[in-house]
Order: C-alpha cells, then sequence, then structure tokens
C-alpha cells in the first residue's frame, strides 16, 4: 500500500529529479522559436497597424485639407516606407508560421496547429498584397480610412489569438510530468526578482536548477525538494519547504532578523513577470484599441467642422467613421478590461500561495516573534493591494503613455503653438506627482502595520475567546482593538486629505481651469487674429481633456505603483527572507544499530537559549545517551528545560553548542522531512485541525495531499481506502481513543471544530496520541502525553502506550512519576541541567538533600517521588474526610 503524500522517487534532496531525457529533440526548443517568431511578428505588426492607420489618416487629411507642401510629401513617404518595411517583415514571419514550425510532439492541439497556420497564411497573404500596392501605388489611393480599420482589426485579433495560443502552448508543455527536468538540459544563467543581481551568479550545483525552476513557477528560489499544491482551478503548482535555503548558496538580502532593503518600484514590477504572457495579451488589445478610441474626438470635431462649413457629406461621413471606431473601441474594451483583471486575479493567486509556502517553510523561532495576525494580514490584505496596484499599473502606464504621444503628436501637427500651451502643464503635474508617490509611499509602510497590528489583536482575542470570557475581559479586548484601528484610521484620515489636496490642486485647479482657460484665451485670440478653423479649437478642447486624464492617470499609476513598494514592503522582507530552519542537509541516513549497544540517541555537552531571549541558558551543557529500543523518562521541576530537549531534537531549534548524533549521525546532517517522519511528538497541549476525528489521525501521515483529498482520492480504491480506515482504528483503540469515539454521532466523522474545541482535553490527547502511532515511528516522544487523562483512563493509555512502545526507543516527559516507574532509564533535570540518571531503584536509594530547592538546594528523584507521595497521602486524606 502506498502511504498518503509519500513522493515518488523516494525522499530527500534531488528526489524524483533525474527523470530520462526523452530521444529526438527537445520540443520546448521548438515551442520557444515559435514564441520567438510570434513575439517578433507582434513588433512588426506593432510598428505595421498604427502605420497603417495613421498613414490612412494622413492620406485623408491631406485629401481634407489639401496639404500638398514638400514637408507634408516627405512625410507622406516615411509613413510610406515604414509601411513597406513592416508589412515585409510581417510577411516573412507569417510565411515562417505558415509553415508551422509548430512541434508535432507538443502539447498543441490539432486544432491550434490549424488556427497558427491560417493566421500565418493570412499575414503573408495580406502583406504581399500591401507590398504590391505600395509599389504599384493603387491600393491605397482607393483605401479609405474604413478599409484600414478593418484590416487592422483583422490583423490585430490574429494576432493576439496567435500570442495566446502559443502562450498556452508553453504553458501546457511546462506543466506536462519532466518537463522540468528536461528543461535543466540546457541551464541557462538566471535573473532572479528576487535576488536581483546576485540570482546571475555561479551557484552551487543544484542551486541554479533550484532558482531556475522555482522562478518559472513564480516561487521562492531555494528549497530543497518543492511539494506540490492543488490550486482550486485543478492546475498543480511546486512550492518549497523550507523557502529559500542554505543550499541556493545565494546570500539573499533581508536574511532573518535584518531589516530587509529598501524596495524599489522594480521588484515590484518584477514580481509580475510570471504574468507576463496574460499581461502582454492584455497590452496588445490596449494597443489595438488605442487607435479607435484616440480618433473619435478627431471625428467629432471633424463633423462639427464640416457643420461650421455647412459641409454636410463630410459631416455624415466622419459620424460613420465615429461608430465604426466606437464599436471597435467598445469590443475590444471588454478584452483589455478582462485580460489585465485576469492577469491580477492569477498574480494575487500565485503571490499568496508562494508567500504561504515560504512562511511555512520559516523556522519555528520565527514564529515565536511574529504573530499569526500579522501573518494574514500580509497574506490577505498586502498582497492584494500589491497585486492590484501592480496589474493596473502595467495598463494605465501603457494607455496614458501611447495617448499622450498620440495626442501631442496631433496637436503638434495641428498647431503647435495651441499645443505648447496644452502641454505646458505637464512638467508642473509630475513635479506635485513625484512628491506626492513619494509621501504615500512612507504612509502606506505605516498604513499596513497598522492593519497588521489591528488583525493581530483581533486574531489573538478571538483564538482565546473562551479565557476572555472567562475573565470577562471583552472590555479590554475592545479597548485594544479599538486602539489599533484608530491607529489606522488616522493614518487613513491623513491619507485621504493629502489625496483631496492633490486631486484639488492637479486635477480641478491646475488642469481643469487653468489649461482649459488658457488654451481657450489663446485659442480664440488665434481663431480671430489668425483665422485657426473653429474645428482645430473644438478638437483642441476635446483632445487636452483626455491628455490631462491621461497623464493624471499616469501620475497616479506611478504613486500608486510607489505606494504599493511601500506597502509591500513587509512581504518582500517575507519573501527574501532565508529560513534558518535546522536540518534538510544530506537526506536521508540509516537508523540502524548493528552492534545494538551503541548510543542510538546521544547528547554530548548541549546548551541551548531561545532566540527570542539569546541571553537566558535554558539548558547548560546537558549530556546524556539512550540505547535503541530502551524507554528513557525525563523529570524534573517545571521550567527545568525538558521540552525544550524535545523541540530540539526534533529540530524546530538548533542547539547552541555541543552535539547531538542518531545512529552516530549528527543531527544536524540529518535531512528534517525525513526526520520528522522517523520520529513522532506528542505535545503537552494536543492541537488537531478542524476537520474530522479520521482526518486528525490521518494528518501524521499525509505529507503532501490533506488528509480529506488523500481520502477522497482513494474512493476508486476501496480496498486500500479500507485499510488505511482499519489502520486508522487500530491506532486510535491503541491510544484507548476508540470507544469514546464510536460513542460519537457520527463516529470517526464526527467534526472537532477549530483546533479541537468540540473535544474534551482528554479526547484531544487521546487522538494526538492515535495520530503519532499511525506514522509508526521509530522514535517517540511524549510530552506528558497522559496528563490530560482521568486515572482510570491514564492506566489504559499506558499500558496502550506500554504496548507500542515496546519495539521503539521512547523518550517520556513525565511528571507524575508513577507512570515512569518501569523505565530503563530517568533523567532528572532541575534548571537546564542534569542532576540524576538511573532506574527508579538506583535513584530511590539516594539520600534526600538537606537543603529544599527553594534554597538553593538541588532537586532529586527522591525528593520529587517523596513530594508526590505526600500529596496522594494528602489527596486520599481529604477525600477520606
Ligand atoms: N519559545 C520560547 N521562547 C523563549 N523561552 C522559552 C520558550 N519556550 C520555553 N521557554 C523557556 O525555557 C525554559 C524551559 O522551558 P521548557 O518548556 O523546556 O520547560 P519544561 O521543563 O518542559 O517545563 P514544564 O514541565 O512546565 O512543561 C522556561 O524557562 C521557559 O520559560
Ligand atoms: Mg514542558
Amino acid at each position: 500500500c502506498v502511504r498518503p503524500g509519500r513522493r515518488a522517487g523516494g525522499h530527500g534532496r534531488g528526489a524524483g529529479r533525474s527523470l530520462p531525457m526523452p530521444g529526438g529533440q527537445d520540443p520546448l526548443r521548438r515551442v520557444l522559436v515559435l514564441d520567438g517568431v510570434l513575439c517578433l511578428a507582434a513588433a512588426a505588426a506593432l510598428v505595421f497597424y498604427p502605420s497603417l492607420l495613421f498613414g490612412g489618416y494622413f492620406e485623408s487629411f491631406r485629401e481634407a485639407f489639401q496639404l500638398n507642401s514638400g514637408a507634408s510629401d516627405a512625410a507622406a513617404g516615411a509613413v510610406r516606407l515604414l509601411r513597406a518595411l513592416s508589412a515585409a517583415s510581417l510577411g516573412v514571419f507569417g510565411g515562417i508560421l505558415g509553415c508551422a514550425a509548430v512541434p508535432r510532439d507538443s502539447a498543441f492541439l490539432p486544432s491550434r496547429r490549424v488556427c497558427v497556420a491560417s493566421y500565418g497564411t493570412l499575414c503573408a497573404g495580406l502583406s504581399i498584397v500591401h507590398c504590391w500596392g505600395l509599389r504599384g501605388g493603387s491600393v491605397y489611393r482607393s483605401e479609405g480610412v474604413l478599409v484600414h480599420l478593418c484590416s487592422c482589426l483583422v490583423l490585430s485579433i490574429g494576432n493576439c489569438g496567435a500570442l495566446l495560443l502559443s502562450f498556452m502552448a508553453t504553458e501546457a508543455w511546462r506543466t506536462e510530468p519532466g518537463a522540468a527536468a528536461r528543461r535543466r538540459e540546457a541551464p541557462r544563467v538566471i535573473e532572479s526578482p528576487l535576488l536581483g543581481s546576485a540570482g546571475a551568479e555561479e551557484l552551487p550545483r543544484g542551486g541554479k536548477e533550484a532558482l531556475l525552476e522555482d522562478e518559472e513557477a513564480g516561487r521562492p528560489a531555494g528549497g530543497a525538494e518543492g511539494y506540490k499544491l492543488l490550486l482550486s482551478d485543478g492546475e498543480e503548482r511546486g512550492a518549497p519547504v523550507g523557502g529559500c535555503s542554505e543550499e541556493a548558496g545565494v546570500s539573499a538580502p533581508g536574511a532573518s532578523g535584518e531589516e530587509g532593503r529598501d524596495h524599489g518600484w522594480r521588484d515590484l514590477v518584477r514580481l509580475a513577470r510570471p504574468q507576463r504572457y496574460w499581461l502582454a495579451a492584455a497590452c496588445m488589445t490596449l494597443l489595438i484599441r488605442l487607435p479607435f478610441s484616440l480618433a473619435i474626438p478627431h471625428f467629432v470635431s471633424a463633423t462639427l467642422g464640416a457643420v461650421i462649413d455647412g459641409n454636410g457629406e463630410r459631416a455624415r461621413w466622419n459620424i460613420l467613421c465615429l461608430v465604426v471606431a466606437g464599436t471597435f473601441d467598445s469590443l475590444l474594451d471588454f478584452w483589455n478590461y478582462f485580460l489585465f483583471g485576469y492577469a491580477q486575479q492569477r498574480l494575487i493567486r500565485d503571490l499568496r500561495t508562494r508567500l504561504f509556502a515560504q512562511v511555512l517553510g520559516m523556522e519555528i523561532s520565527f514564529f515565536d516573534a511574529t504573530s499569526s495576525g500579522e501573518l494574514t494580514s500580509r497574506l490577505a490584505v498586502d498582497t492584494s493591494e500589491m497585486s492590484n496596484d501592480l496589474t493596473w499599473v502595467f495598463r494605465f502606464t501603457i494607455e496614458s503613455l501611447v495617448r499622450i504621444g498620440g495626442i501631442t503628436g496631433y496637436m503638434l501637427y495641428s498647431n503647435w503653438r495651441l499645443a505648447s500651451v496644452a502641454l505646458g502643464i505637464i512638467p508642473v503635474c509630475s513635479v506635485i506627482g513625484k512628491l506626492y508617490a513619494d509621501w504615500l509611499h512612507d504612509n502606506a509602510k505605516m498604513v499596513q502595520n497598522a492593519m497588521a497590528d489591528a488583525n493581530h489583536v483581533a486574531q489573538e482575542a478571538l483564538g482565546a475567546i473562551r479565557l476572555v470570557h472567562s475573565c470577562s475581559g471583552e472590555g479590554a479586548q475592545l479597548f485594544r482593538y479599538s486602539a489599533a484601528v484608530a491607529e489606522y484610521y488616522l493614518l487613513n484620515v491623513r491619507q485621504t486629505a493629502m489625496q483631496a489636496g492633490y486631486y484639488m490642486i492637479v486635477n480641478t485647479f491646475l488642469v481643469n481651469t487653468c489649461v482649459q482657460a488658457a488654451i481657450l484665451f489663446y485659442g480664440t485670440h488665434l481663431a480671430l487674429r489668425d483665422n485657426l478653423h473653429p474645428q482645430v479649437l473644438i478638437a483642441f478642447m476635446l483632445y487636452q481633456s483626455q491628455l490631462q486624464e491621461y497623464t493624471s492617470n499616469l501620475l497616479n499609476s506611478f504613486s500608486n505603483l510607489i505606494k504599493s513598494t511601500g506597502a509591500g514592503a513587509k512581504v518582500f522582507e517575507l519573501l527574501e527572507r532565508r529560513s534558518q530552519r535546522p536540518g534538510a542537509k544530506d537526506g536521508e541516513k540509516p537508523l540502524s544499530d548493528p552492534g545494538g549497544m551503541a548510543p542510538f540517541l546521544k547528547f554530548d555537552n548541549v546548551k541551548f537559549s531561545y532566540p527570542t531571549r539569546p541571553h537566558v541558558p535554558v539548558l547548560k551543557g546537558i549530556s546524556f545517551d539512550v540505547l535503541r529500543g530502551t524507554k528513557v523518562a525525563l523529570v524534573g521541576p517545571s521550567g527545568s528545560g525538558k521540552s525544550t530537549i524535545f523541540h530540539i531534537l526534533e529540530q524546530f531549534y538548533e542547539a547552541g553548542g555541543g552535539t547531538i548524533t542518531v545512529d552516530g549521525v549528527n543531527l544536524e546532517s540529518v535531512d528534517d522531512e525525513w526526520l520528522h517522519r522517523k520520529v513522532a511528538l506528542v505535545s503537552q497541549e494536543p492541537i488537531l485541525f478542524s476537520g474530522t476525528i479520521e482526518e486528525n489521525i490521518l494528518f501524521s501521515a499525509c505529507h503532501d495531499v490533506p488528509p480529506r483529498e488523500f481520502l477522497d482520492n482513494l474512493k476508486n480504491v476501496p480496498d486500500e481506502l479500507a485499510e488505511w480506515r482499519d489502520r486508522v482504528q487500530d491506532c486510535a483503540t491503541m491510544a484507548n481513543a476508540h470507544g469514546f469515539i464510536c460513542t460519537l454521532p457520527d463516529g470517526y466523522q464526527t467534526e472537532v471544530g477549530e483546533r479541537g474545541v468540540q473535544l474534551s482535553g482528554g479526547q484531544k490527547q487521546r487522538i494526538a496520541i492515535a495520530r503519532a502511532l499511525l506514522i509508526d515511528p521509530d522514535v517517540l516522544l511524549l510530552d506528558e502525553a497522559t496528563s490530560a487523562l482521568d486515572s482510570e483512563s491514564e492506566a489504559v493509555v499506558q499500558e496502550a502506550i506500554d504496548r507500542a512502545t515496546e519495539q521503539r526507543t521512547t523518550l517520556v516527559i513525565a511528571h507524575r512519576l508513577s507512570t515512569i516507574v518501569s523505565a530503563d532509564k530517568i533523567l532528572v533535570f532541575d534548571r537546564g541541567q542534569l542532576v540524576e540518571s538511573g532506574t527508579h531503584d538506583e535513584l530511590m536509594s539516594h539520600p534526600i538533600p538537606a537543603t529544599a530547592p527553594q534554597n538553593g538546594g538541588q532537586v532529586t528523584y527522591r525528593l520529587l517521588s517523596s513530594r508526590q507521595q505526600g500529596q496522594s497521602i494528602a489527596a486520599a486524606g481529604s477525600s477520606t474526610a
């Protein structure tokens, strides 16, 4: 039977990474070649369409205004040359596409091949017609603006479609099994979006591949072995455990504890790299759309100009053009909006997944110092804020730049003097915009931190709601929360006031009032003195409002981008933080003891302080050893460091000195994940996940797939499902949990609630024991596992544990000494030191020290034992009374 979640290819670094290369040429290369050709075709098309369109306009203007100066002839010649060159190159690329450079053995469907081939042929055909027309000069003379618009639209939609198809093929290829291994055949120099130029340095073996793979999947670099995450749409994404591990061999900025470097907008833009195809498609539709929407004010002014001139036919023709341009504009607007929104959602999803994977891989001390409320705020709020601003920045920047360029050209062409009045305001607005953006950046950092603080308070209070109610602490918690929210509120009010001031000065006063008045003033002067046609003034008024709108959009998107770098500072810090998680070094180590007598676990002069309190020694040079298959008990007063020993053994923390060996192998070089499959811990405070009892017991065995999905997957294999259910029941029986589970109405399918709130402490503890037994561990660590049980249950569980621990090395922490009398060895701890060791009988033969521990004397087993006996006699006495 298969262990749930066990990866094909075994454990450890490099497992499953050596898939053989299939015979023949790498089809990915051909997909990439196709991609390249399409990109070049798109670039040629980007020159071709506007030149085709504006060339058409240019001819129409020449006819309309009877422009026949030498300069306009030269301009017409230049436009024709540009058109000829781009049409010719488009033809060449189209020809290549027509020959179907589409890989046969790739994930391309036949229908897609037909589409791309027909598009290529269409491009080639159209380009030949255009070249022929340019040579003979016959096509363009008979063409009207409408024909230009239609041919532009056909080519543009075709081009977008082909690019999308190519993208889909590449994506399909990438997600195909074994693609990662094939890609590694040809390593490239990588520039990591996270590590910047550091990523391009020579990395140790494996680091480069890991970086390459991780980057392309849009997840943090490093990590010895990624695990798969099943996303909601069924797409599979890998994500590394451990985030940027030591293995990557790259010193990332913002390493643990350090304040991360200041992140610029470039770092933010790099985050969007995995969405480049979608953003490119969205930008393409935007660019195709722009000529149509840009032309609308021209047709409006031309219609009004024709009315002023009394030319009804010209007015009707311009209205028709307006309707056609407006229709195309609105049709393309859908794709424009949708594609940007789609890219944004993908960006948010990937950023959140990547951040969560990074957080999951952090060392335990990171969680000692960082609240879960803050982390959920980073995941939920900051990521969406960043992605939101980032996506729209692409749209507004490109749209605004193109529109501003087009409008500026049109204005300068129409009347350069009036144009200089309209354009003169842009530098002033830019300076104000830059100052505003810098202020927003700093404020946004504070806003996001205030939000995280408020989330932390709420989460902590709601997580301990029983305690809050039992202490009637609602008022105190409300006070904390309202103080945190007030901080957030004040910062936002400040931001709103600044925003209002900015819009008042830039948008309303400078742009809407001053510039409009200046254009009208100077325009009427020119109309009265220099006979400027009123149509030009109307066009200026219409275009200037667009110009100002897009100038402020450009400035806003820039300031939003800068603001996002402030809001995302903590997210970047988390993404770039290198996990200090110990272990995960050399892969699987044999846990065998050929001699049978050599120490299985050995602590040699181990010292330790918790990272959050580095100056408080918790373990002060502990040395002991444990033989294979023996049961060792750890006893001592509260706070003496017993649980800490378990934490170090589980590699939650790294020892600060001395060595720990497991079967002769240094614990530091034992693979972290493998260790956790072999060593099971039942902790002092049992923790359950929301879900059923069965899922909670299965949790320890499900490494890559959640228990619910694991059970769902097994529904098609009834035998295996039944086998797993039997194992769950056996473990529950061993942990003395089967009885109480059967009394519940839904049995093993009973929901336990968040953190198991719907069960009693003892019931949770027994489920936790069953969960630990399910993986059949070599080493069992029981941290007061029976402390929450009543004496009857304790006896039964103790017996079950004794049975389960017969063949296992077991370390037990116990306060009730009666439960560990049979232990092979008892270790007595006091204030971080090992003060006694031996069997029960040996330790009981030691004398009770004369000085009590509270007066500086030492704790001994005999002392603890006599105290407990005294307590139990007193308890027995009081119950009799
Ligand atoms: N995450 C932590 N960060 C900082 N200090 C800690 C942390 N966990 C425990 N300590 C401190 O380390 C010391 C040893 O704690 P430990 O939990 O090992 O004690 P223990 O012997 O298991 O006690 P008990 O029997 O009460 O469970 C205590 O003084 C405790 O305050
Ligand atoms: Mg403890």
